[in-house]
């Protein structure tokens, strides 16, 4: 079986940064508890007409760049997103697909929340095993839209962002994608989800568009014991001591989620990469865009082995395991 590998990266952050101060003139709420609860300080957020395709046109046009691949060789695009252009259709994929030029690729929208990116990398290894030409896997999420900006306990935990990575085979030797674990629990769907939608419900009923509900505690009591469980998991079903792993890339949830993960694996903190001080919880764009700012910082050398771990609503978990 041919290998696989990613070959490009690249990210999109919208230009406009809101810090917790600024939040705090509209909620009750301060920078010393969000930070203190969440290690957030600012985020992103899209401006009116920035959408959901738009970042990840401009993500996905930046990793084909760095992959040097064209938009014509492209087989397939995989966009993981919770807040799609569209009501249902068409796909937030196809606007991409032809937005960055791919004429001759399939399209498709993948729901898989934080998760998302994870879900679409395995995905699009399997599809690229039979099909051969480059795939790209997309995370992108304007939260923005879909949060109740009344809600302390929600709104201060979102950013906007596209995160984007190329997926290509090649004739390398040794393992360069070892593979992924993905797991649901849908029965703490009630713990995290988008309350209503357009559409009639099972009885009839037409249901407007609500907004993101979350009941914290469960969903961090959760996430606590998901990563440890994924990433010994991933490490043990390949045989790698969590040593030799050299970058953790988890969701960006919350520094306390991460911290105390880390000391469950016993793995030195700083082996888990961090930037949601500055942007957030991006949702499915969380990892792509941390394999983007860390290749950006020279932090990914040839070779090293990476392991990504994401965990949200659903509740679905899930990670990959692969050398740079
Ligand atoms: O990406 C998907 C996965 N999502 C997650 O992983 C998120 C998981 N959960 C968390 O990260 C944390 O549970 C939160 C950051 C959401 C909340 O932190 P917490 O330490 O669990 O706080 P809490 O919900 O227990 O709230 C403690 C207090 C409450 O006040 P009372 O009832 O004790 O008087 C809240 O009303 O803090 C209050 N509170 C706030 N206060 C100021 C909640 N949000 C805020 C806020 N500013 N933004």
């Amino acid at each position: 079986m041919k290998q696989v590998r990613i070959t490009g990266v690249g990210s999109y952050l919208p230009e406009r940064i809101v810090t917790n101060d600024e939040l705090s003139r509209t909620l009750d709420t301060s920078d010393e508890w969000i930070v203190s609860h969440t290690g957030i300080s600012t985020r992103h957020l899209a401006a009116p007409g920035e959408s959901t395709g738009s970042m990840a046109i401009a993500a996905a046009k930046r990793a084909m760049a760095d992959a040097g691949v064209k938009p014509e060789d492209i087989g397939i695009v995989v966009l993981a997103t919770s807040t799609p252009d569209h009501a249902d259709m068409p796909a937030t994929a196809c606007d991409v697909q032809h937005g960055i030029g791919a004429v001759n690729a399939g399209a498709f929208d993948l729901i898989g929340a934080c998760a998302g990116f994870v879900y679409g990398l395995e995905i699009a290894r399997g599809l690229l095993q039979g099909d051969g030409r480059p795939a790209l896997v997309i995370g992108s999420e304007r939260m923005s839209g879909i949060v109740d900006w009344t809600d302390r306990n929600t709104c201060i935990l979102f950013g906007d962002a596209a995160g984007a990575v190329v997926l290509e085979t090649c004739d390398a030797k040794g393992h360069q994608f070892y593979g992924s674990v993905l797991h649901s629990d849908g029965g703490g769907a009630d713990l995290l989800c988008r309350t209503g939608g357009a559409w009639r419900d099972p009885e009839g009923q037409m249901v407007r568009p609500g907004s993101v509900h979350m009941e914290g505690k469960p969903v961090f009591n959760f996430a606590v014991k998901a990563i440890p469980r994924i990433v010994t998991e991933l490490a043990e079903k390949h045989c790698i001591a969590l040593q030799d792993i050299n970058h953790i890339v988890a969701h960006q949830a919350n520094f306390r989620i991460i911290d105390a993960a880390a000391k469950r694996l016993e793995v030195p903190r700083e082996r888990f990469y961090l930037n949601l001080q500055n942007v957030a919880n991006t949702s499915s764009a969380s990892i792509p865009l941390a394999l983007d700012q860390m290749d950006e910082a020279g932090l990914l050398k040839e070779g090293d082995l990476i392991l990504t771990v994401a965990f949200g609503a659903g509740l679905l978990s899930g990670g990959n395991l692969f050398r740079w």
